[in-house]
């Protein structure tokens, strides 16, 4: 049976050191630019990363359409009941057992307006909104986010360290001091709903407080392996990131104010072998490593199904869990299944079969497709599930993707 994502042991893998200050304490002229490091995350979507004086590690989610990195804080109980999402209280952050820790406040840290563009003045109070941030200056001068009602609570600050176990060189460690990220008093996004085991999120956005913006990097890369290869996987940020050369480069779509997600590109069309179905003229799709299973508006998915019916043959289909699968004839293997191309601009890109389909039992497969809901913001979302086997690089200053099929286990292993 289709069973939920697995949940497997983090580590963090470094190749450099580097040790400096959150971009919103100090000024960029004199600062080490991080080096290119990678940052491990299992094929259930989670990164380890170390945070507090004495340190603390905790199992965040990437997340590349939340613009704040949060953790579940203690206390956490502010508000309705439904505040604690995990249950175990040494799981969640403690500021007052981290001698780093630093409240944000509204008077000596300009961080509550900075990042909001659009901010409006209610009273005493500050409010500040993007379509997945609001940031709220409080009469007691604190720092009050909401995150796509996900999660609410403090902007507060502490160090982060990412650290190594695998690397071969003396000192595998980065340090941020100062990182700046949300200490959740209400959260609604329980660790269930994350597959297990999550403690936050953190964030892959291009907003100055997602992780890219406070370790300074704009360039990252992912090549996935199928997780029948192996749990692990890397993101690839700075300088290790690959990039260019010949990988095919479409151009991100500007984000506009409802769009959750950071990394959009037209979506022209889909094919199943040659069998194109024609998305509408304005279709996009978001490119998103922290969501998993692909997603598709609900005409361009029922076209899809209908036609993998087709090409499948006599085949009743069924749902799990929202994925859409089929009974087959015994034994069929996943490589004989139908491809299936999204027409990109001047690229096609084929999902590999290792990703798109999950064998359910030897006469049944699902494909890791999921109907878009009246009420997702982006209706079509390219997941994890759908990149393997392709490097993926992301330049988010020049707002650029590209893409190339790889094999991605053969192509670390050997490149490591
Ligand atoms: C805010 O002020 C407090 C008290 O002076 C200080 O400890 C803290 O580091 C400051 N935080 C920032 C972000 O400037
Ligand atoms: C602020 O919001 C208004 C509409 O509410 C919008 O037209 C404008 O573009 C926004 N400004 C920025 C900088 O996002
Ligand atoms: C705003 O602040 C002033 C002084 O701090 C206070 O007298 C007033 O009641 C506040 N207004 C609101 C709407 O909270
Ligand atoms: C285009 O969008 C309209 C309205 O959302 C929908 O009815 C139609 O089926 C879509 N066409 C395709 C080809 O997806
Ligand atoms: C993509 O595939 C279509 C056929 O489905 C073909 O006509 C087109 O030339 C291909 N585009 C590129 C850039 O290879």
């Amino acid at each position: 049976m289709v069973s939920s994502i697995p949940h497997l042991l983090l580590i963090l893998l470094l190749f450099t050191v580097l040790t400096h200050n959150s971009s919103f304490e100090d000024d960029f002229s004199n600062e080490q630019q991080p080096n290119g490091f990678f940052l491990p995350f299992e094929s259930n979507l989670y990164v380890e990363i170390t945070i507090g004086t004495p340190t603390r590690n905790f199992n965040l989610k990437l997340d590349s359409s939340t613009h704040l990195t949060f953790l579940e804080c203690d206390p956490c109980d502010d508000g309705d009941e439904h505040q604690c999402s995990i249950s175990d209280t040494t799981r969640r952050y403690d500021g007052k057992s981290s001698t780093t820790f630093s409240p944000i406040s509204c008077t000596n840290s300009s961080l509550c307006p900075l990042l909001s563009p659009n901010a409006t003045t209610h009273d005493n109070t500050t409010t500040t909104t993007t379509s997945s941030l609001s940031l709220l200056c409080t009469p007691s001068n604190s720092c009050r986010y909401d995150v796509s009602s996900f999660s609410a609570g403090y902007l507060v600050s502490d160090t982060l360290q990412l650290t190594s176990s695998i690397t071969d060189q003396e000192n595998s460690l980065s340090i941020v001091r100062g990182f700046v990220f949300g200490c959740g008093t209400s959260n609604r996004v329980t660790p269930e709903d994350d597959g297990g085991g999550v403690d936050g999120r953190v964030s892959l956005t291009t907003h100055h407080f997602s992780l890219l913006s406070q370790l300074r990097v704009t360039r990252f890369s992912h090549c996935l392996w199928p997780s029948s290869a192996g749990s692990r996987n890397y993101i690839r940020l700075g300088s290790a990131a690959e990039f260019g050369g010949d990988m095919m480069l479409v151009p991100m779509l500007d984000t506009t104010e409802t769009s959750s997600y950071s990394y959009h590109i037209p979506l022209l069309g889909i094919s199943l072998e040659e069998q194109r179905m024609r998305s509408n003229e304005t279709s996009t799709i978001a490119v998103d490593i922290g969501t998993y299973y692909t997603r598709l508006e609900a005409s361009l998915y029922e076209k899809v199904k209908e036609e993998l019916m087709t090409q499948i043959g006599p085949t009743v289909a069924y749902e799990v869990n929202e994925l859409m699968c089929f009974t087959t004839e015994v034994g069929l293997e996943i490589e004989s299944l139908p491809i299936v191309t999204l027409h990109l601009q001047g690229f096609n890109f084929t999902i590999s079969n290792k990703g798109l389909y999950l064998r359910d039992s030897p006469s049944s497969f699902c494909t890791a497709l999921v109907r878009s809901t009246t009420e997702d913001e982006e209706k079509n979302v390219l997941g994890a599930s759908g990149l393997v086997d392709y490097l993926v690089g992301y330049d988010t200053s020049d707002r650029v993707l590209a893409f190339q099929q790889r094999d991605c286990l053969a192509d670390f292993v050997d490149g490591i």
